[in-house]
């Protein structure tokens, strides 16, 4: 994608996602502007005065913002060609303890991200989803599921203008807040003489951030509206991760949490249909189309009826070894 002269906005451009999609950009490209659109001050300062920004701070921009907020939103977008939409409350407890909370942000955040980005000139937005969007059985999966058909709608009001919404799907990043990585290491540090692992059979997808961020540049460059994009990205056993972070150390199960599933689902038997495979990833073609450049590419292979693509049956498995060679990528974010 030509990001060069370009001007993006990142909602939630302080968070995990925000800062590596920024610095990445920064890094291999040269654009016209990139904005931060989030709520808090400090966070904005902190990252501000990192060095990558603090050297690129002619390109930096620091917008203080709600999605909630259709008006701000609107003010934000002008100028804007891409918009990342990364903001949104997603700690699975928190979301059920305040689902009006979780509504609010994730859901008519969505809906203001769409109507500022129509009402201005921005080209393409991508939305952040997770695979907790698949069949939710939470509300931040719901939530995001609402989300992920709102943006996917949204394509019927490009009409003839040059704008498309699509979506990028993925599991739990490697390390992130609140995970199991950061979990284990700390159990680890304390001296815990056992990790408590919820079910034996749990299995998760391995992805990094960097491979998220180059997930959304593909969709950036190659969606034609509604698309979700869906990495092929290897599974593990959250068993084999006890023993890949401290080899030995004994394991008890405590039990499935409540929201949580066994395994991670991206592509549903119901999805198979509308599901294209392509070398390095899957997409998830609309259902419904508004216009006739929503064709499936020519390049992917839909996939046979009867496929489903989750950590449970995936064809692509980390040993413990090979946990181990990449637990340098699962940095605290
Ligand atoms: N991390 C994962 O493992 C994972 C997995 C799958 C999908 N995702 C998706 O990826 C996206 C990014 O996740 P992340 O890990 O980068 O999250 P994060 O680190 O928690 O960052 C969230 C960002 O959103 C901002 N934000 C929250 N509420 C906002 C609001 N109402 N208005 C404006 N900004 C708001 C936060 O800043 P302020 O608090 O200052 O506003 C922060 O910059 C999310 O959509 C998430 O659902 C994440």
């Amino acid at each position: 994608m030509k990001l060069d002269d370009k001007t993006i906005l990142v909602t939630g451009g302080t968070g995990s996602f925000g800062h590596c999609f920024t610095e990445y950009v920064l890094e291999h490209y040269n654009p016209k502007k990139i904005i931060v659109y989030s709520r808090d001050e400090y966070k904005q300062y902190t990252m501000a005065n990192e060095k990558v920004y603090r050297e690129h701070a002619d390109k930096m921009r620091f917008f203080i913002g709600d999605v909630r907020d259709g008006a701000r939103m609107e003010r934000a977008m002008e100028g804007v060609d891409y918009v990342i939409h990364a903001a949104a409350l997603k700690q699975v407890p928190a979301c059920e303890y305040n689902p009006d909370e979780a509504i609010k942000t994730n859901v008519n955040g969505a809906q203001n991200v769409i109507n500022a980005a129509l009402n201005t000139g921005v080209k393409r937005v991508v939305a952040l989803s997770t695979d907790k969007a698949v069949n939710p059985v939470n509300l931040y999966g719901a939530t995001k599921m609402v989300s992920d058909k709102l943006f996917i709608a949204a394509n019927a009001y490009a009409g003839n203008k040059d704008i498309n919404f699509s979506i990028v799907r993925y599991g739990n990043v490697a390390g992130s807040r609140g995970s199991i990585i950061p979990l284990f290491k700390s159990l680890i540090e304390k001296g815990e003489k056992e990790l408590p692992v919820t079910d034996y059979r749990m299995t998760r997808f391995w992805i990094s951030l960097p491979e998220g961020v180059e997930l959304v540049l593909k969709a950036l460059e190659e969606a034609k509206g509604g698309e979700t994009f869906i990495s092929k990205i290897p599974s593990f056993n959250v068993k084999d991760l006890a023993e890949a972070m401290c080899p030995g150390i004994a394991t008890r199960e405590i039990g499935i949490r409540p929201g949580e599933k066994l395994d991670e689902i991206m592509v549903t038997v119901e999805d198979a249909p509308f599901t294209y495979e392509f070398d390095k990833h899957f997409i998830v073609y609309p259902q419904v189309t508004f216009n006739d450049r929503q064709k499936p590419d020519p390049r992917g292979k839909r996939v046979p009826d009867g496929f489903s693509y989750d950590s449970g049956n995936n064809t692509e498995w980390m040993s413990v070894e090979d946990i181990k060679a990449r637990l340098h990528e699962a940095v605290d974010h």
